[in-house]
């Protein structure tokens, strides 16, 4: 065998899964509605791309970028945190440009867990936080995200084993899977915990911007948190810039040098003509028709749910409905398989998430409001199934 032992327990990237699943019934000429990614499918605004192509024209372009990031880039961040969530940050030492969130997010355990320690991730959570301890083997304990206490981590049910070793905790909110929204109350709480127990807090904030109930919070806005916190914010969903690989971490001067000496040894910074960009991007600010038409969808999207008899929160904010699966469906992965199959509609089963998804399916709407109906019309061939035929 070549390969490592852990690539035996690694599971391959669901959504990689799933669009292997979509190719290979398109190749047989069916037609697949994909609600399964969480793929924006609409532009950036015409200003970036502008932004971009004439960065890429300019001598220093095809030069190693600086690590940290660019210091335009850098400050543009610390203004937006300033207007945003009244937050100060020091361009200089609390903000670090990232390949996009999700490298950053796993490489984080590497810069502050030891290798007794422990990582706490939610459950349901996004597949990356589940990466530290597939793939550096570090423990891992899982805190539940339950409807009872609005998809929200509840510390106290950690075993205080786990919690004595624990060194990270990674919590976002806007939430995907659940599309819950958190108030500053609970992260003043959750601040208190991890310096009663001493970890570090990693907030992904990856949906700041895409909100239809209340507001997102930054952790940062917690005087105490900036000793224990950091938090990552991407250009992938706000300005629909998912393919430019660009995003930050900000808060902690000592644990964002640790994780940049991390990444100086692994990333070589971000193309500069991308960086460009997204100073063009947060001088514009997120596309207010962009929110709309999420606002749009989510409206469609719910009320076509509700009316399939499904039961589920509205999303206060992200873009995904949380969808308990009917009764007399065994579980998750069966219920997503059969609606690709007969319906041709792709969801993400809730497993993809964590264990506590065994009884849900996420589904997008990042797709066009065209495509959602569709996809609710065609589902309705599933919730005509009888209890025997839901084996
Ligand atoms: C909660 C969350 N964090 C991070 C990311 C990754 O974003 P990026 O494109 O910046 O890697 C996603 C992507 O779907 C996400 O849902």
């Amino acid at each position: 065998m070549l390969t490592a032992h852990r690539m035996q327990a690694l599971p391959p990237y669901i959504f990689a899964k799933i669009d292997q699943e979509v190719r290979a019934l398109e190749r047989q000429g069916r037609s697949v509605i994909d609600l399964g990614i969480s793929d924006p499918n609409q532009p950036p605004r015409n200003s970036v791309t502008r932004a971009l192509s004439e960065a890429s024209t300019t001598p220093a372009s095809h030069r190693y970028p600086p690590i940290r990031g660019a210091e335009a880039l850098r400050r543009q961040i610390a203004d937006w945190y300033r207007r945003r969530f009244q937050v100060d940050l020091d361009p200089d030492r609390e903000v670090l440009v990232t390949l996009g969130s999700k490298e950053a997010l796993v490489h984080l355990s590497l810069a502050v867990v030891d290798r007794d320690g422990v990582v706490l991730v939610p459950d349901p959570g996004y597949p990356a936080y589940f990466m530290p301890h597939a793939l550096f083997g570090f423990d891992q304990a899982t805190v539940p995200l339950t409807r009872r206490h609005g998809f929200l981590p509840v510390v106290s049910t950690v075993h205080a084993g786990d919690l004595e070793r624990a060194q990270l905790m990674y919590v976002n909110y806007p939430n995907n899977p659940t599309g819950a929204v958190a108030s500053r109350e609970f992260w003043n709480d959750l601040v208190r915990e991890a310096r009663r127990w001493d970890f570090v807090i990693c907030s992904d904030l990856a949906y700041a911007d895409l909100i239809y109930e209340g507001r997102a919070v930054s952790v940062l806005e917690i005087p105490e948190a900036r000793a224990v916190s950091v938090e990552s914010i991407t250009f992938s969903k706000s300005y629909n810039m998912q393919g430019f690989r660009l995003a930050a971490m900000v808060g902690s001067e000592e644990i964002l040098d640790a994780l940049w000496r991390v990444e100086s040894q692994i990333n070589s910074g971000v193309y500069s003509a991308i960086q460009s960009a997204g100073v063009r991007a947060m001088l514009d600010g997120p596309d207010p028709e962009v929110l709309e038409s999420y606002r749009e969808r989510r409206q469609l999207l719910g009320q076509g749910l509700a009316e399939l008899g499904l039961e589920f929160e509205w999303p206060r904010g992200a873009v995904y409905f949380w969808v308990k699966i009917p009764s007399g469906w065994p579980e998750s992965e069966t219920y997503a398989k059969r609606l690709l199959q007969e319906a041709g509609v792709a969801v993400t089963p809730g497993t993809a998430f964590g264990p506590s998804g065994a009884d849900y399916i996420r589904v997008s709407y990042t797709r066009p409001l065209n495509d959602l109906t569709q996809a609710l019309r065609k589902w309705k061939i599933l919730s005509q199934h009888t209890a025997l035929d839901r084996k």
